[in-house]
């Protein structure tokens, strides 16, 4: 049996949409993005969704936001040593420096007991990530983050439809990042990602940004639903806004066909979201009888988990390596990714110093972690599967 690691449904509505944007020629940012981007931000309940890319753009550009909020080239922004490399790159390419710290073990994300010691006067904002759908501690980070006036940046790209204390994940920071890359519940297909806000004016700031920072300020753009439309606001003598520029941006706009891909995941959402949650709570369920060897995260009285993936953690005396496990699952066609490295500790990030001892946590999670599938088109016969191929792997041990 096989048991690959992601999937994307695609929705015959979203083929349609295709279609009429092939046919209509209409394929660079438009009517669809902007419907997508209004049903995303009533799904999470926030005022504006800003659709991008990627996920990394969405990081870049909700942290180079900063910037119009009085931030420095060089100031400091606290990111979590456990996470997927975006949201530290993201802070360098918006021009701040990183300063990491170390996770909490029951939750994968940023310990906020870790937090205070590493704040300066440089410090400007702290970026939470909730890592494998399971959230960070909101309330014990904004104790922190009003005490010494520092924003909070949600990182929500594995956190899809996840609840903390009945908010949904992307409207906990004052911005949040969202991937819609293929294996996440909310897909746009290969590529994608949203930016979500209560702000209006942020919101119009990441619209900007995703547009090289130029200096049209419209909530959706009339020339990109009809290229015959003529906009009044356009030409001053001497210049076009459309070739000015507020802010330095990125190039990171969403398509028409990654806007149809999302509008017919949206649609089929209740369905996946059901079906991947009720999968990681069997799989949940049943570990306890591994715990010998392997444990994996559990759901907090104050939160609903997002059903991005199943981590499983070796114990550290575990008669067997990281290594030989999930080989093993992989021969047995159980596809596995490894939990992310240490961040500061990979070479890419060498040049800033850190000791190999400075994140315990996120080392042991790094060193000994791996994660699997829990998606939509596994059916519990896949799950009993893996249940199956675990015990027969520890019962060689
Ligand atoms: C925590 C986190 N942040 C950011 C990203 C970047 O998203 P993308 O791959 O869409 O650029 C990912 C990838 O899914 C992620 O897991």
């Amino acid at each position: 049996m096989r048991v690959p690691f992601g999937t994307i449904t695609i929705a015959p509505r979203s083929i349609e949409l295709i279609n009429e944007s092939l046919r209509s020629q209409r394929l660079s940012s438009g009517a669809l993005v902007q419907q997508f981007e209004e049903k995303f931000a009533q799904l999470v309940g926030v005022k504006e969704a800003v659709a991008v890319s990627t996920g990394t753009a969405a990081d870049e550009i909700m942290t180079t936001v900063l910037h119009d909020l009085g931030a420095r080239y060089g100031d400091e922004i606290i990111v979590p040593a456990l996470t997927f490399v975006s949201s530290a790159n993201a802070v360098l390419h918006a021009g701040f420096k990183p300063v990491f710290v170390d996770v909490d073990q029951s939750t994968f994300c940023v310990d906020p007991e870790k937090i205070e010691a590493v704040i300066t006067p440089k410090t400007r904002a702290i970026m939470a990530v909730n890592l494998m759908g399971k959230m960070a501690d909101y309330e014990k980070i904004y104790d922190i983050a009003n005490q010494y006036h520092l924003y909070v940046l949600e990182d929500a790209a594995e956190s899809h439809m996840a609840k903390y204390k009945g908010r949904l994940a992307g409207s906990l920071g004052l911005l949040g990042a969202f991937s819609t890359y293929i294996a996440h519940q909310i897909s746009t297909g290969p590529q994608g990602g949203v930016i979500t806000t209560n702000n209006p004016e942020l919101a119009e700031i990441c619209r900007s940004l995703r547009q090289h920072g130029r200096n049209c300020a419209c909530h959706s753009c009339l020339l990109n639903k009809d290229p015959g439309a003529y906009c009044a606001k356009r030409f001053a003598p001497g210049y076009d806004i459309r070739f000015t520029y507020n802010r330095i941006g990125y190039s990171a706009k969403m398509g028409e066909f990654e806007a149809a891909l999302g509008l017919g995941s949206l649609d089929n959402l209740d369905t996946v979201v059901e079906k991947r949650y009720q999968n990681l709570k069997y799989l949940m369920e049943n570990w306890s009888q591994f715990s010998k060897y392997l444990w994996t995260l559990q759901e907090s009285p104050y939160e609903v988990m997002g059903a991005h993936a199943f981590a499983i953690i070796l114990n550290k005396d575990a008669p067997f390596t990281r290594d030989e496990f999930s080989t093993y699952l992989e021969q047995h066609g159980v596809e596995t990714r490894v939990i992310f490295p240490t961040i500061p500790l990979t070479k890419a990030y060498r040049n800033i110093g850190y000791s190999n001892q400075a994140f315990p946590v996120s080392q042991y999670l790094s060193d000994y972690g791996i994660h699997i599938g829990c998606h939509q088109n596994l059916e519990r016969e896949h799950l009993d599967y893996i249940l199956t191929v675990v015990a027969e792997f520890i019962r060689c041990h």
